[in-house]
């Protein structure tokens, strides 16, 4: 039988750095490898430590099926737990309702509106970058992957970044919380969903008062076919947006750098070319599609390539899977920055595409433009084992030294 305990919990740190053979064990054990009988309450969610209780999905037909039946495949609040008390706008909200919230929203995100933050967004990475230049060495991940993104998010939505610190240990408590059963987790995570709604209706109370220049005071005056957003579904979607936004560009930007630190050829072409480091970012994001991985739950009784799957299952589909199918891809396991054509699904598919694609894409490039350009040589510390998390690919102790 296929060995796929590596999936699980106990995955070793090479692994974890290196998933893509995982992958292709995960595709030739077949189009849905059911893990069920090991959960230890039932209760869903990738990252619940062993994975266990899922259907899994690698193929990349299989998951863009997946992702475009939401009727079948749901993703309802039962989908995954994340301290929420209800569900999390647009992510948990199935069609018809869905549409409605995305009309509202997609307009904000457009690209049209990404460009004009694309000034201070790079000053900002300049202002960041700068000053380590003569240091000959940082903690990347705590100096810029971490900060950068935070700092051009809470300022869009409306938070006070003098309280980053504070905000990104809230959001790690929500995705990476340190515990080890799935009850477990959903205890904690409850606890600290709780703190999070506080700090939004915090914000929330103070946009009521007077409106502001950000997304919370954009949110509670948007309208669509003359209906309003309540103060709870702003609440709602403030909720998810503070878990997309301070978590997905950080992670990115770890696996981006740290890759391109190992690669220094690949490296010196973005160096002596940045106008190739838009399509090195779209392949990045192939090979390591931080999100791994999204969970739907069936509506009833159904199969995906002849594999039985029950109403009520959990199902994972695995995106960075997918990403590297060699059924759906030429040369997959070669990182190509010439791809012509780069078709990935990082940012999910279906209905559910990110809403803020265009956003982190600016923030990749800009982030790997400024970097670049101030710090064109670099590598990871010898002896430095990189620590690459599970669910969402982040390295917490990335450091550089040129
Ligand atoms: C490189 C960075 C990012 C990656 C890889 C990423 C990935 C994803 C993925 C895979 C989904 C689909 C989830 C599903 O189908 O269940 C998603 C949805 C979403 N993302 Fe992102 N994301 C990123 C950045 C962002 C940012 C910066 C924001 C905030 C503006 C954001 C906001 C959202 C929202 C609101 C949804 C839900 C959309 C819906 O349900 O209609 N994302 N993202």
């Amino acid at each position: 039988m296929t060995d796929l305990s590596a999936m699980g919990g106990d995955t070793s740190p090479e692994d974890l750095a290196n998933p893509q053979p995982l992958f292709r064990l995960l595709r030739e054990a077949g189009p849905a490898i059911d893990l069920a009988g090991e959960a230890d309450d039932g209760s869903v969610g990738l990252d619940a430590g062993s994975g266990s209780g899922l259907v899994v999905i690698g193929g990349d037909a299989e998951v863009r099926h997946v992702l475009a039946s939401p009727e079948i495949f749901s993703s309802g609040i039962d989908a995954v737990a994340i301290g929420q008390v209800r569900p999390l706008i647009p992510l948990q909200i199935d069609p018809p309702n869905h549409k409605n919230y995305r009309k509202l929203l997609d307009p904000i995100f457009a690209p049209r509106n990404v460009a004009l933050l694309e000034d201070r967004t790079r000053q900002l990475a300049k202002d960041l970058i700068g000053p380590l230049v003569d240091q000959g060495r940082c903690h990347f991940h705590e100096a810029v992957a971490e900060p950068f993104p935070t700092t051009v998010f809470l300022q869009l939505l409306g938070l006070p970044v003098s309280r980053a610190k504070e905000f990104i240990a809230l959001k790690d408590g929500i995705i990476r919380p340190p515990v080890e059963t799935s009850a477990e987790r959903v205890a904690y995570t409850r606890e600290v969903g709780t703190k999070i709604y506080a700090v939004l209706q915090e914000a929330i109370d103070e946009r009521q008062r007077e409106r502001q220049d950000d997304f919370l005071s954009m949110f509670l005056d948007a309208e669509v076919d003359g209906q309003r957003l309540t103060e709870e579904d702003v609440l709602d979607i403030g909720y998810l947006f503070f878990l997309a936004g301070l978590d997905t560009v950080t992670a990115s930007l770890d696996c981006m750098v740290a890759y391109l630190a190992n690669h220094p050829e690949q490296r010196a072409r973005l160096v002596e070319d940045p106008a190739m480091i838009p399509r090195a970012v779209e392949e990045l994001l192939r090979w390591e599609s931080p999100v791994q991985a999204v969970i739907r739950v069936t509506t009833e009784d159904t199969e995906i390539g002849g594999c039985p799957i029950a109403k009520g299952r959990a199902v994972a589909t695995m995106l960075a899977s997918a990403n590297t199918d060699e059924a759906a891809w030429e040369q997959v396991d070669e990182v190509d920055f010439d791809r012509e054509v780069n078709r990935h699904i990082a940012f999910g598919a279906g209905v559910h595409r990110c809403l803020g694609s265009h956003l982190a894409r600016m923030e990749l490039r800009v982030a790997l433009e400024e970097w670049h350009a101030a710090v064109p040589d670099y590598r990871v510390p010898d002896g430095l084992q990189l620590l690459y998390s599970q669910g969402l690919r982040s390295i917490d102790n990335l450091e550089l030294e040129w």
